[in-house]
């Protein structure tokens, strides 16, 4: 399926002058996993109410929102959740969306971001259905703090075999993400890092962030990318990489034994909302601006009303204009902090 969707802007800022490069979607709130920085299980319990199938977007209307996201400005679609290996027939969503062009007719970029858990089964299908990049969450190496921080008794192994499976499949460089919290997966930053060395895979160590309000954030429990990465040099020494792209959340780093690629993702201490130009999508398709943001916009509404692709551009068009998000550069004043932050397995990442 080829299909080129015609430019409409030159270029698209938002009010602090951010181009809209990338839209995140997330197809489905549910997860098999309860991360303790995400979906703690005292907060998605067994009583926690999902949504709907009905509420959910189709891979139809997902499309059309991805279409004329794209015609606004967004070269790079990541999938996420949840956990998106959970969604029926994802595969047939990635072949959708691989087949989706800008105006010049270069492919756009399309990613995930998976647990792993499910992975080692769906991985060639994944490639063959033309998912570009894949990011894999991985917090521990030791079984049993794995299954403490991930909220689940899920085999380590099966998320060892989804990255072995990835990587067999094609995916080349696979990203490894880490999430560190003091105290409980500290101790894990040096085995991970020793694990990944000369694998090929990128290894990203992520500061565990005050998303949404059930995960018990505590400015404490943070381990600071200066601190991971000092910790690793000791023992591995580690020079500095130029960002591939602006608007890279990761920072890029290399051991300078030839070990490979390494990259810490500093949202706390060194925050990068100057260059945010990622757009959300929620799984009941709201739009969101920021990961922390408090309310979407509603496109399902109009999306189920038969709204026109032009009038449906422009409403996104609209949202992106007012934009002036840069909750992370805010987050110290007390009162720009938002109450009513949404959970991140709902807004996707
Ligand atoms: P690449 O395209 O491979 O660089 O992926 P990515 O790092 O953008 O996506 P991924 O889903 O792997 O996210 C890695 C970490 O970065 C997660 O903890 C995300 O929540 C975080 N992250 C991604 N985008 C943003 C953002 O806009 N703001 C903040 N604060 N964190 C983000
Ligand atoms: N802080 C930092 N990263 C988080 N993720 C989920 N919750 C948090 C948090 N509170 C990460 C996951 C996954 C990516 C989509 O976001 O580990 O890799
Ligand atoms: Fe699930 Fe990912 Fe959240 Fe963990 S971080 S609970 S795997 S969505
Ligand atoms: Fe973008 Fe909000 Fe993250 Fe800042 S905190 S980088 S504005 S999503």
């Amino acid at each position: 399926m080829f299909v080129s969707v015609p430019p409409v802007y030159d270029t698209l800022l938002d009010a602090l002058r951010r181009p809209l490069r990338s839209l995140r979607i997330s197809v489905t709130d549910r997860c098999n996993l309860r991360c303790a920085y995400c979906m703690p299980r005292e907060a998605f319990g067994r009583d926690f109410v999902f949504l709907r199938h009905a509420d959910l977007l189709s891979f139809e209307e997902i499309v059309r929102v991805a279409r004329q996201a794209i015609a606004l400005g967004v070269r790079k679609i990541r999938l996420s959740g949840g956990e998106p290996l959970l969604r029926r027939g994802i595969e047939r969503l990635v072949e959708m969306l691989a087949g989706l062009h800008d105006e010049t007719g270069r492919p756009i970029e399309l990613a995930m971001t998976s647990n792993g858990v499910l992975l080692a089964k769906k991985a060639r299908a994944l490639k063959g259905a033309g998912l570009a990049r894949l990011n894999i969450s991985l917090d521990a190496l030791d079984e049993t703090v794995f299954q403490r921080i991930c909220g689940s008794d899920a085999p380590l192994a099966a998320v060892l075999e989804g990255i072995n499976a990835a990587q067999a499949a094609g995916f080349a460089p696979l990203k490894v993400n880490a999430v560190i919290k003091r105290a409980v997966n500290e101790s894990e930053i040096l085995p991970l890092a020793r694990h990944f060395r000369h694998t090929g895979v990128i290894l990203r160590f992520i500061e565990f962030m005050d998303v949404g309000t059930t995960n018990g954030w505590r400015l404490d429990d943070v381990v600071s990318a200066d601190e991971i990465l000092a910790r690793i040099d000791q023992e591995f020494p580690l020079y500095p990489l130029a960002p591939r792209h602006a608007g890279e959340v990761g920072k890029r780093w290399q051991f300078m034994d030839g070990g490979g690629e390494i990259g810490v993702i500093a949202s706390v201490t060194q925050t990068f909302c100057h260059e945010c130009d990622r757009l959300r999508l929620s799984t009941d398709g709201k739009l969101y601006t920021c990961l922390f943001a408090s309310d979407g916009a509603d496109l399902r509404t109009p999306l189920r009303a038969g709204e026109e692709d032009a009038q449906l551009r422009q409403r996104i068009a609209n949202v992106w204009g007012g934009r002036r998000d840069r909750y992370s550069q805010l987050r110290h004043i007390a009162s720009e902090a938002s109450a009513r932050k949404i959970e991140m397995s709902y807004i996707g990442g």
